[in-house]
């Protein structure tokens, strides 16, 4: 479903993104995990829009992402969570998840009417149907990382790209959101990728690892697989483990 050929961002002299190439198949969950500045945010940027790669191709369900703005590749089925939340702080979290619906894959034919049905489902999906009318900022960290969640969803994705969308969040709370990415998985058949620092969550619940490293792809396998990778170990921990 997701083609990434050889992609590469580079800023100034620094290759953030250096020639990934990965697939992401309909249905899976597959954590994208990697040391701090190893490029992950960038490789988001780049499949979604918000950076042109220097180098290499994006395509989604066959289609090619070359130059499509934010919003084309929005409709043509790529939703995202943010790692710093950026909710609509001064609206409500209907108005937030409505916005979602109405510029989403199928914003374009819908009332807003529609759309408000639309956000409420995902809405009660997140649990925060008590919280429908209340404005955003007053929101825990969680719940604004819920609205993201639900507002995403709510654009009617085939892939939602999940930027360590459990940070910040208690033990508790990671676990509901663990919980409720497996399940949005099963309900709305959404393919997710997955960035988390928080290894439990990640573990526990993807089909498949990647990991980047300076930029470069250095796994890409199971759990197991990941867990015995002694680069992965070195790029973690240092060259002496
Ligand atoms: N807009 C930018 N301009 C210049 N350098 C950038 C920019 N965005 C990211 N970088 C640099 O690119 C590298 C990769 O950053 P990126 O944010 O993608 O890493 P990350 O894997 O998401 O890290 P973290 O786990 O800390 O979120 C880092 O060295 C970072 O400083
Ligand atoms: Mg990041």
């Amino acid at each position: 479903m997701l083609e990434v050929a050889d992609v590469t961002k580079q800023f100034g002299n620094l290759t953030a993104v250096d020639e990934v190439s990965f697939e992401i198949g309909s249905g899976e969950i597959v954590g994208l995990l990697g040391p701090n500045g190893a490029g992950k945010t960038t490789l988001f940027n780049c499949v979604n829009g918000v950076y042109t790669p220097d180098g290499g191709e994006v395509r989604m369900n066959g289609v090619s992402l070359s130059d499509k703005p934010v919003n084309e590749i929005c409709k043509l089925g790529i939703g995202r969570s943010f790692q710093i939340v950026r909710t609509f702080n001064n609206t409500t979290v209907l108005d937030n998840v409505t916005t979602g619906a109405l510029f989403g894959r199928d914003g374009e034919s819908m009332s807003r009417t529609q759309a408000r049905e639309e956000a409420y489902e995902y809405i009660e999906f997140v649990g925060l149907e008590e919280e429908a009318n209340t404005l955003t900022k007053n929101l825990t960290i969680a719940n604004r990382r819920n609205v993201e969640l639900a507002r995403a969803l709510a654009t009617d994705p085939d892939l939602i790209l999940l930027d360590e969308v459990a940070s910040g969040l208690n033990p508790a709370e990671i676990g509901e959101m663990s919980d409720k990415i497996v399940q949005l998985r099963d309900e709305y058949d959404v393919s997710v990728f997955w960035i988390e620092h928080i290894m439990e969550a990640i573990m526990s619940n993807v089909d498949r690892i990647i990991v980047l490293h300076h930029g470069a792809k250095i796994a890409d396998g199971t759990v197991e697989e990941i867990k015995a990778n002694d680069e992965v170990s070195a790029a973690y921990f240092g060259e002496e483990v």
